[in-house]
């Protein structure tokens, strides 16, 4: 325990996305979509898709190595990584794995899941271990490849997701705490509205006993519901943890929202009145990557120089659950 830690300050970032590239084009042999209605109704050109070599703790575990490379902290000096996945290796969790492939051996681990959510979640849990002084360097990882569950038959869902992984390193700092706001929600009776659903088929082991045997089921979502959900809450959590945070849309550099459509970012940052230079998307390439697309997007930003020590993002994620969490912080070492 170190007391001296009061604050939190994000001083690193990474990623790493799978080599082989699933274009519009390609979908459309598969399903009957084109190029023009997937980029007109979700701004997705482009997504990556995992191979047989390149598992969830794989991809976690560069994407972690990369943000540990830029905040300058070494394996073995990570105190916790935290990984946010719904599409673990092991349904045991993937975060002992990651710590394993990156060396980081005296580092507690573990999984989160809250969906498109889990990046941000993930993010204010940690910022809790930080605070109370009971850890100084995490590692924050949203990982996902949903294309192991997607039903490459429905053309509502195929077209969206692809794979990859982001990553953060938070520090303790004596310092001001540089995550200003934050806040996770859940509404559980809209649950149904986006789904990867564990199935049983009953086996009988003897008399009167019978266990549930079974597999998750592919991806299904009711889009436009989802979509109804993110454009009213979205906008609603961002404003309270700018009022939380003392300042308004006029002091945030960046949106950083959960990448699932071009439509639903533009329509939040136009109720926040936030100019289109301001959305950080990179939905083109990556599609909608779950708990990967926040530090996946981000993490593409900083490396282009488009985010610049203490600039001011305002994240957000939202998916199943239903979840969303909302987020503000300074960017960087500064
Ligand atoms: N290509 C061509 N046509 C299609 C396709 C496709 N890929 N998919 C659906 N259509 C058709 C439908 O069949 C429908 O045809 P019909 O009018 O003849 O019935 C028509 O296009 C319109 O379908 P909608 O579902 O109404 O299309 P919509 O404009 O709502 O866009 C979309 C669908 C992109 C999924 C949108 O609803 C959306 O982005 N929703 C939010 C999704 C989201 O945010 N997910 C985030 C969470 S992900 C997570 O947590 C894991």
């Amino acid at each position: 325990m170190n007391n001296l830690k009061t604050g939190i300050a994000v001083i690193g970032c990474g990623s790493a996305v799978p080599q082989n590239q699933l274009t519009n084009e390609h979908l459309s042999q598969i399903v009957e979509t084109s190029d023009d209605w997937i980029s007109s109704r979700t701004g997705m050109k482009n997504r990556c898709i995992s191979s047989e070599t390149e598992s969830l703790s794989q991809l976690s575990a560069v994407a972690a190595k990369n943000a540990l490379d830029m905040a300058g902290i070494a394996a073995s000096d990570v105190d916790l990584i935290i990984l946010a996945t719904s599409t673990s290796d092991d349904l045991f969790g993937s975060a002992s794995k990651v710590q394993h492939l990156l060396g980081a051996t005296k580092a507690a681990a573990f999984d989160l899941t809250a969906a498109c959510s889990g990046f941000v979640f993930a993010l204010i849990t940690a910022a809790q271990y930080i605070r109370t002084g009971m850890y100084y360097n995490v590692v924050v990882i949203g990982a996902d490849v949903l294309s192991r569950w997607v039903d490459w038959s429905d053309r509502s869902t195929c077209v969206l997701f692809g794979d990859g992984a982001g990553a953060v390193v938070c520090q303790g700092t004596t310092d001001r705490d540089r995550l200003i706001a934050g806040a996770m929600y859940s509404d559980g009776s809209q649950n149904n509205c986006l789904n990867l659903l564990y199935e049983s088929q009953s086996q009988s082991l003897v008399e009167d006993i019978t266990v549930q045997s079974g597999t998750y089921q592919p991806i299904t979502m009711n889009g436009k519901e989802v979509y109804r959900f993110a454009v009213a809450k979205v906008p609603e959590s961002l404003e309270k943890a700018m009022f939380q945070a003392g300042i308004t849309s006029e002091d945030i550099d960046w949106l950083l929202l959960h990448q699932a459509n071009q439509r639903i970012m533009d329509a939040v940052a136009k109720r926040l009145k936030l100019p289109a230079e301001k959305v950080l998307s990179k939905i083109a390439d990556y599609g909608n990557t779950s708990a990967a697309s926040i530090p996946l997007t981000l993490d593409a930003a900083v490396r282009e120089g488009k985010v610049k020590p203490g600039d001011t993002i305002a994240a957000s994620g939202f998916g199943a659950g239903l979840t969303w969490s909302s987020a503000i912080f300074k960017w960087g070492q500064f």
